[in-house]
């Protein structure tokens, strides 16, 4: 095989190194209504607690390693002669400390951003309420990860990787949040091969053509094995 490959990454990828998925049992979204600490309304009810759940969530993924997976996916990227574009919706930056280049389509613990004037700057470990922007100077400064409600980045270009790769493949991500969850039928679209790796079945399992159960850290450097030898 041949040609551009998009890999879209979730929750379940970074599993194994020990940071907590959303919805499996014991999950974050089971823990935090989400309403409160995933929602622009909830930053506007409350913004420390916002800032409280994501400075502990950097805290927690400054101290986390890549595993397999990531360092395989790292591997595929530097092997295979085609792009291979790795879209997340983690915000934990465990591909980038495995060497690989991704598109952070729900945004980074790494970053901040101002919500006054839309600058961004690589974020301190403890953000607060009372932080001023670095360029407006107004306290207005947010994590830069994107809330239920908001767009997520980077769509149009997203999408035109979707319109050209000969394969996609989702990992470890459960297909409920859209317009992730819809990846795998715009490939399907444009005639893509398709391949769910994921410990179980998800919401969007019919959708694809091939499927690898199991955990990703011993499935994923398997599945780049047969691809790249
Ligand atoms: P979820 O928590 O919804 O789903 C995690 C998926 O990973 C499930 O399908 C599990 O079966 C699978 N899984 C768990 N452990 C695994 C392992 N070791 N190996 C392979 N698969 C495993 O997480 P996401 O799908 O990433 O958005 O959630 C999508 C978005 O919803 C997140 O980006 C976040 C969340 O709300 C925002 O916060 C905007």
């Amino acid at each position: 095989m041949k040609g551009k490959l998009v890999i879209l990454t979730g929750a379940g990828i970074s599993a194994e190194s020990g940071l907590g998925t959303f919805r499996d049992p014991g999950g974050i979204w089971t823990r935090y209504p989400l309403e409160d600490v995933a929602t622009p309304e909830g930053f506007a009810r409350n913004p420390a607690l916002v800032h409280g759940f994501y400075n502990a969530r950097r805290a927690q993924a400054a101290t986390a390693e890549p595993n397999a997976a990531h360092d395989a996916l790292a591997r595929l990227q530097r092997l295979w002669r085609d792009p291979v574009i790795i879209v997340t919706q983690n915000v934990d930056g465990l591909h980038e400390k495995a060497g690989a280049e991704v598109i952070h389509m729900h945004g980074t613990l790494a970053g901040a951003l101002c919500a006054a004037c839309g600058a961004r700057w690589p974020a301190p470990m403890e953000m607060a309420p009372e932080d001023t922007c670095p360029y407006c100077g107004l306290a207005a400064t947010r994590p830069d990860v994107v809330w239920f409600g908001e767009m997520p980045y980077a769509m149009d270009e997203i999408l035109g990787h979707l319109e050209e790769c000969t394969l996609f493949a989702a990992i470890g991500t459960s297909g409920q949040v859209y317009p992730a969850a819809g990846f795998v039928q715009e490939a399907l679209r444009n005639g893509a091969e398709t391949t769910e790796i994921n410990l179980a079945q998800t919401d969007t399992s019919g959708a694809f053509e091939h499927h690898m159960t199991g955990p990703a850290s011993t499935v994923v450097p398997r599945w780049v094995a047969a691809l790249v030898g």
